[in-house]
Order: structure tokens, then sequence, then C-alpha cells
């Protein structure tokens, strides 16, 4: 089976695009391989950890390159490039426009921070707690043009205590993304 080509996209912290990663460099996601970061913002924790682990690097705000639909346009031409047949959005804080999703379309993956359809959008733990819910969870899925809608891969539940905080809830989160991103991303790569 022939390799297939990873874009990460992310705008923060980056932790789910390390978790990759580490695990695409283990030969885990094979035949996935992670190739590229791409970033609308260029002084993330996520770009400085790719640089430093010299994964290839795109990153620009969209004001940098005259808007959303150049700077779209512009990763396009560079995953053609790079010859990347799947991206994984991994806390890439921004909708996807058409000049991306078209291309795309199918093969490309968002992680969301709870049990879509509940809670769309920014801040989903917070709004779980808000919510005063007993349970929250993690969603992968296909990326369609709405805001974290599209067609659902695998899910996850996750409690919450009464006692937990943002902290403490996020870590939960992140426990669970990081077990299931990457063997989603290899499943998905298996049946690319
Ligand atoms: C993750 O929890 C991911 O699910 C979320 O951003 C976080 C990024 O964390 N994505 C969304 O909310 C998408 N709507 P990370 O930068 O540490 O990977």
């Amino acid at each position: 089976m022939s390799e297939i080509r990873i874009a990460v996209f992310a705008s923060g912290t980056g932790s789910n695009f390390r978790r990759l990663h580490e695990v695409s460099e283990r030969g885990e996601l094979a035949p996935g391989k992670v190739v590229l970061l791409v970033s609308d913002q260029p002084s993330c924790l996520a770009v400085s950890y790719a640089r430093k682990a010299h994964v290839p690097v795109i990153a620009h705000t969209f004001k940098e390159l005259g808007g959303k639909a150049a700077w779209e346009a512009h990763v396009v031409e560079k995953l053609r490039e790079e010859g990347v047949s799947l991206i994984a959005l991994a806390g890439y804080m921004r909708l996807v426009g058409d000049t991306l999703l078209s291309p795309y379309k199918g093969r490309m993956i968002n992680i969301h921070p709870s049990y879509l359809p509940e809670f769309p959008g920014l801040d989903a733990v917070q709004q779980a707690l808000d919510a005063k819910v007993p349970e929250t969870g993690v969603t992968i899925h296909f990326v369609d043009e709405g805001l974290d809608s599209g067609p659902i891969i695998d899910q996850r539940r996750i409690q919450i205590e009464p006692t937990d905080t943002h902290e403490t809830l996020l870590q939960k989160v992140h426990a669970v993304e990081h077990q299931l991103f990457p063997q989603v991303v290899q499943r998905v790569c298996t049946s690319c």
C-alpha cells in the first residue's frame, strides 16, 4: 500500500499534533505519515514544536496572505507540491472555506472536544460545564461546510464529576483525544 501523506492543521497548543507526529514517527500511522504542519497562527506552540522536530511548516496569518481565500489557495498549492492526500484538523480554529474544502472533501477530518452534535463551536469543554450535564465526549468527523458538522467517524463519552473544573475536564478530554485521534487517522488511511 502506498504512503498516505498527512498534513496536520493547528492554531494553538498543538498537543494533538505532537501526539500524531510522535505516533507517525514510530510508524504506527502506516500507511499514513505526518509530513507537514499548517497553521494560521505563526507564533503558536504547535509551530514551535514542529520547527524543533524538523517537520515542514506552512504558517502565515490570513492577513499576511491577503485574506482567507488567498491563504487557502496558497495552502492548497503547497499541499499539492507535498503530495498531501489527507488533512487532520487538530485544533484548527477556523471554518474551512470552499477553496480548501473542495479539493479535500472526504479527505479532511476534524477532532472536536464534545459528543457532537452536542456543543459545537468554541470552548466546548466550558459549554459542557456551563450546561451542567453529567457527561461530554470527543468526536472525530469528516469536515463539511458547517461548524463541527459532517459525518461522524468515531466518538467517546467522558464522565463529568461535580468537582471537575475546566482544567481537569480538559485533561480528561485530551487524554481521550490523544488515544482516539491516532487510531482513527490510521483507520482512515487504510481505507483511503
Ligand atoms: C482540542 O481539544 C480539539 O478537540 C479542539 O481544540 C483542541 C486543540 O488542542 N478543537 C476544536 O474545538 C474544534 N472545534 P491541542 O492544540 O492541544 O491539540
